[in-house]
């Protein structure tokens, strides 16, 4: 049985949190290696400066995104040695990172601990899987590589921006998506929460164009989410392609199949015992938002400096279909045109 507090040796994945309190000396200064090449990047326009929050967005391969991320996207192809244990999570923002980092973390540590006492109840999913673009850009990389295996990481990389480390390795990936409308949506509330209100940010009319004409930081969806499909489809035994609302319509399905791909798959008595039910139980946003660490607590944040997120930040309705609170019947349409005119020929439908 893995020991959650310390456990060196765990061979299944222990909160990232406790990796990194017990390895804080690991911690670098965030290095200025690559400061000359990210300040000669273009600078994105003030007016859609304002719509993504923290700091400055540069253009970096086509793609706008914060110069964090853009430190954090070279240290990690400097640094990171994937290990064919290796499990990735990728998304783009406000597509189900959580819960995803939720349910892989459940599962994979499933057997090792009564569902009552799982760490999911005192550690937030952000605080369990550690979200990579940022950590190589603050100084984790040592920490990084002490990560007992099999490590879990989490990314909102697209696909051709993962360090060669990744795509040449053996190593899982599980990629998560959701109706670009709905991520919009998700999207507008989460920053006006950081930056603590809607006076702070743009309108949604004003966010709505933006995503459209794919401003924000981490690029296009479109782009992100056709990068791991193509992929997914060239390599179907090491890419999990998800979809979010396929989730919440068939959990218990979908949770079989993320543990098959896993490569731990339910037994025939933990199915006849209801693990599977238990976890997707735990995961669900009913389970996790009521729960206190993601009532009360909250972590600091490198993309935003000085910012702490509160947990509760990542939970809101966990629905699908908000955006016909947000968007004309026009605007929906809109949107959905376009994006079924990027799909088209890839099999792949909103
Ligand atoms: P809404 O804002 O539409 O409610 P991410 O984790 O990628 O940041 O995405 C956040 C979105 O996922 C939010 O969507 C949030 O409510 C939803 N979410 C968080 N945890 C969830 C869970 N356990 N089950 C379903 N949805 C969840």
């Amino acid at each position: 049985m893995a020991n959650y507090d310390s456990a060196p040796h765990a061979d299944v994945p222990i909160p990232y949190k406790i990796i990194e309190e017990t390895n804080s000396h690991l911690i670098d200064e965030p290095t200025k290696e690559h400061d000359t090449l990210i300040a000669s990047l273009p600078l994105q326009p003030s007016l859609e400066r304002t719509i993504t929050f923290a700091g400055h967005t540069r253009l970096y391969k086509d793609v706008w995104m914060r110069e964090n991320i853009i430190r954090g996207i070279l240290v990690m192809q400097q640094c990171l040695k994937t290990r064919p244990t290796d499990i990735f999570l990728a998304s783009f923002p406000k597509s189900g990172t959580t819960w995803l980092k939720a349910m892989i973390f459940a599962t994979l540590t499933r057997t090792n601990r009564s569902i009552d006492q799982h760490p999911l109840h005192t550690h937030n999913p952000h605080q369990c899987v550690m979200f990579m673009d940022v950590g190589f850009a603050t100084g984790r990389s040592q920490i990084i590589e002490n990560i007992p295996s099999p490590r879990v990481m989490s990314t909102h990389l697209p696909y051709f921006l993962l360090p060669d480390s990744i795509t040449e390795s053996n190593c899982r990936i599980v990629y998560v998506w959701r109706d670009p409308k709905d991520v919009l949506v998700s999207m507008w509330y989460f920053v006006q929460k950081i930056l603590g209100g809607a006076d702070k940010i743009a309108t949604f009319d004003q966010y709505y164009k933006n995503f459209y004409e794919g401003l924000n930081s981490y690029g296009p969806i479109w782009n992100h989410v056709l990068g791991y499909w193509e992929e997914s489809k060239r390599r179907p035994e090491k890419i999990l392609f998800l979809k979010y609302e396929n989730i919440l319509q068939e959990p218990v399905k979908c949770a079989k199949q993320l543990a098959h791909f896993l490569g731990c798959p339910y037994s025939e008595a933990e199915e006849n015992q209801g693990v599977v039910e238990q976890i997707v139980e735990l995961c669900s946003i009913k389970t996790l938002k009521n729960l206190d660490v993601n009532k009360d607590g909250n972590h600091a944040t490198s993309t935003a400096p000085n910012v702490h997120i509160s947990h509760a930040y990542y939970f809101r309705k966990g629905e699908t279909g908000d955006w016909k609170s947000h968007m004309t019947q026009e605007m929906a349409e809109r949107f959905d045109t376009m994006i079924e005119e990027k799909f088209k020929g890839s099999g792949l439908h909103i």
